[in-house]
């Protein structure tokens, strides 16, 4: 199984660091392949680096670390030049307004469902979405087991991506189908209020406790 993070912001260089050192195979993409390829030189070994549409092409299971609507314009575009058919894309993105007081999609439907219908050949997970990029290193959460929601139609690209929420120490929890994304944008927008304007901090992150 071979692991591709588009992006080398905040999250996409925490979470290429994380399934780097988690051992796994990684090629990370990004729109000038110059940040991508020293981002993998950092992470040494076998990590690629290059555009976005060659580290689509390599991977079976793609991290989408771009803001919305870039990941749905940078999918369509890959879409364009390469056949996209059966790969896992994972939409991490809580698709905020420029002052992160609005979401720019909803409540009647979500940005994962936006791209799953942009590429019905592909299947889109949910997930990661409400883990600050400062909880994502393993160390920042030690004595902690965060709980990362998957939401997707379907259950083998779900379990596939749980298996990489386990590899980097988060605790998967099955959130549903693909359209209970909507639900988990907006808690991801509650937990950055709880991290950024409601003083919180950003050591925070939502769970979900069932008796
Ligand atoms: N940061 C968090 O704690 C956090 C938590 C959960 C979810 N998220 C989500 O993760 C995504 C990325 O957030 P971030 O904090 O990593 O943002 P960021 O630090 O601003 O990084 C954004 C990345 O996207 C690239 N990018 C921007 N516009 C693009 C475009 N039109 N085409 C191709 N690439 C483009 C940037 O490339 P350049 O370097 O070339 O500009 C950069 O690599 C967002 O959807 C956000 O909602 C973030």
């Amino acid at each position: 199984m071979k692991y591709a993070v588009i992006g080398t912001g905040k999250l996409g260089t925490t979470y290429a660091t994380a399934i780097a050192q988690a051992g796994l195979d990684l090629v990370i993409g990004a729109r000038d392949p110059s940040h991508s390829a020293a981002l993998a030189k950092t992470l040494g070994g076998e990590v690629e680096g290059g555009g976005i549409c060659a580290a689509v092409k390599l991977a079976d299971v793609i991290l989408i670390a771009l803001p919305y609507p870039a990941t749905r314009d940078a999918m369509r575009k890959a879409s364009d030049q390469i056949d996209l058919a059966g790969k896992i894309l994972v939409d991490i993105s809580n698709p905020v307004t420029p002052d992160y007081q609005d979401l720019q999609v909803g409540p009647h439907t979500s940005a994962a469902e936006a791209l799953q219908a942009d590429l019905p050949g592909t299947v889109v997970v949910k997930a990661f979405n409400t883990i600050l990029a400062q909880l994502v290193p393993p160390e920042a959460r030690v004595g902690r087991q965060l709980q990362v929601f998957l939401a997707s139609d379907d259950d083998g690209a779900r379990r596939q991506v749980a298996a990489l929420a386990t590899a980097l120490d988060f605790r998967a929890v099955d959130a549903g189908p693909l359209r209970n994304s909507r639900y988990l944008e907006s808690v991801g927008m509650m937990n950055i209020q709880f991290a950024f304007f409601l003083g919180a901090g950003t050591a925070t992150a939502p769970a979900w406790s069932h008796a």
